[in-house]
């Protein structure tokens, strides 16, 4: 027990719905904001667990002012300026009223004893049917529900380090082979059937919305995506008009419909999040630095948020449409966010990546969210709306779960770059990732960032096995 201030700022309950904000004064200069979702009443406390803190807030759903806090560390991550949405009037005036100076973070929490309940049946009851794969072990993963075997797909995993691939590929550019279906459908598919993952991802790109609508792009083998014309002014909004997807990637919704006719497993879905499509086309071409894109965010912040609007509008109707056309689970990739603090990610970033999550909540599909180097975000990129956080290999899997709270599934998050290591060494690696996660349900086993070209496709096909026949899933 610590000495510690909880106040309860706001209570709102519905019908089998509690929501409760929490406000835990850990000292003067440490104030966590504890939103709590509790989507299912059920008898007795319900404990939560928050983010990198580690703060553990025990209540009583139907006295939710009778709040205890049990445990909690003394540190919180300077993360957030607190600038998200809220859930009542109420909240949100408590919520302005905290001091703004003060470092503040949003901890997602979720309740380990309801967190189950509440992915499955209010995620999809308010939305679609039941999916196909509702009880396949990667959707199970992503639900932190109870499964046979650790899933495991690679980020990247249909691309050059096969040679198949780059027996049909062509010479065009990426997309040109993304507007040919059948070419596409096959190129996704050909990771499944040499490495048998778990689902497989269709093959695109983040960008081909951006290109689709006419912004004047090209993905440049070796380079990626180079802009003719960078975004630099107001003018340049008229570029992004907003996306139609039937009308302009048609090819995409197709190969999407094939791939659902073919696969005996869920296809994932995906999009780019507003900063890196936003990052690719203000720098005009992969950046270190990303100083063009901080450049814009710092000093013309409302072209910024404008230009994030519409890049959240295009991500949207895109993802709409995947899954609208049968896929079972998307990915939002924010691979670039990791360049920003906290606190500026926190207010030039999460509330659009949170406009993506929220606009397709309904639809009930497992939202797996990514970035590189984001440990210091993990706790924001998780409350932004993901089931799944992705996590690459600078953060230990156990620690990773303390930040995001242990309701909330992670995927990752062996180094890529053991591969180059031989299968011995790799598959070693891959161990100690399934001890880290020990038996945790809600883990995907992939890497921590994406397949590269000059890997030995033999030594992931041996870490797919490694990960099938010695994982195992708690339940
Ligand atoms: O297998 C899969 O993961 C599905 C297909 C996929 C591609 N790009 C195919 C691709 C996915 C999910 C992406 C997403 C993507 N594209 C991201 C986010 C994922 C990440 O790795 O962080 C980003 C940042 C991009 C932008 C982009 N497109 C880059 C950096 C590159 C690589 C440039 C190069 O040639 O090294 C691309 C091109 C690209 N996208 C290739 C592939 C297979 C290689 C180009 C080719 O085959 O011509």
């Amino acid at each position: 027990m610590v000495d510690a201030t909880v106040v309860v700022v706001d209570v709102v309950v519905e019908v089998d719905v509690v929501v409760v904000l929490v406000v835990v004064v850990v000292d003067v200069d440490v104030v966590l904001v504890v939103d709590v979702v509790v989507e299912a009443v059920v008898a007795g406390a319900v404990c939560v667990t928050g983010g990198s803190s580690g703060a553990r807030v025990v209540c009583t759903p139907t006295l939710p002012t009778s709040v205890s806090l049990v445990t909690s560390t003394d540190t919180v991550p300077h993360a957030a300026v607190d600038t998200m949405s809220t859930r009542s009037p109420a909240t949100r005036a408590s919520r302005a009223a905290i001091d703004r100076t003060v470092p503040v973070a949003r901890l997602p929490v979720r309740s380990p004893t309801t967190d189950n309940l509440s992915r499955v049946s209010g995620a999809a009851s308010s939305a679609a049917p039941a999916g196909r794969y509702d009880n396949h072990p990667f959707i199970q993963a992503c639900r932190g529900l109870p499964h046979d075997r650790v899933p495991v797909w690679f980020m990247r995993q249909a691309g050059r380090s096969l040679p198949e691939y780059r027996a049909i590929r062509g010479t065009g550019t990426i997309l040109d082979a993304i507007a040919d279906p059948d070419l596409s459908t096959e190129i996704t598919l050909q990771p499944i059937r040499r490495y048998d993952v778990d689902a497989a991802i269709l093959y695109s790109d983040i960008v081909v919305p951006a290109h689709a609508v006419g912004f004047g792009l090209t993905v440049t083998p070796g380079v990626g995506p180079e802009v003719e014309r960078p975004f630099r002014h107001e003018d340049d909004l008229a570029r992004l008009r907003p996306l139609d997807p039937e009308a302009d990637t048609p090819y995409v919704l197709e190969t999407v419909r094939q791939l659902v006719a073919e696969l005996d497993r869920p296809l994932i879905g995906f999009a780019g999040a507003p900063f890196t499509v936003a990052s690719y086309l203000i720098e005009g071409r992969p950046s270190r630095d990303y100083a063009n894109t901080k450049a814009m965010m710092f000093a013309n912040e409302r072209l910024w948020h404008a230009l994030c609007d519409r890049l959240a509008d295009i991500a949207i109707s895109s993802l709409q449409s995947q899954i609208d056309n049968g896929a079972s689970a998307i990915q939002l990739f924010d691979s670039w966010a990791g360049s920003l603090s906290p606190a500026q990610y926190q207010r030039y970033v999460f509330p659009h990546s949170q406009k993506v999550m929220d606009a397709i909540a309904d639809t009930g599909v497992p939202k797996i969210h990514f970035g590189v180097t984001t440990g210091e975000l993990l706790p924001q990129i998780s409350a932004v709306g993901a089931d799944v956080v992705g996590v690459d290999w600078r953060v230990p899997l156990d620690a990773a779960r303390e930040r995001v709270g242990h309701g909330t599934s992670l995927q990752g998050n062996l180094d890529p770059t053991v591969v180059f290591a031989g299968a011995e060494f790799a598959c070693e690696a891959a161990r100690d990732v399934l001890r880290l996660n020990d038996g945790h349900p809600g883990h995907v086993f992939n890497l921590g960032h994406g397949v590269m070209p000059a890997m030995d496709p033999d030594v992931l096909t041996e870490i797919v096995k490694v990960v099938h026949e010695e994982g195992t899933v708690r339940s």
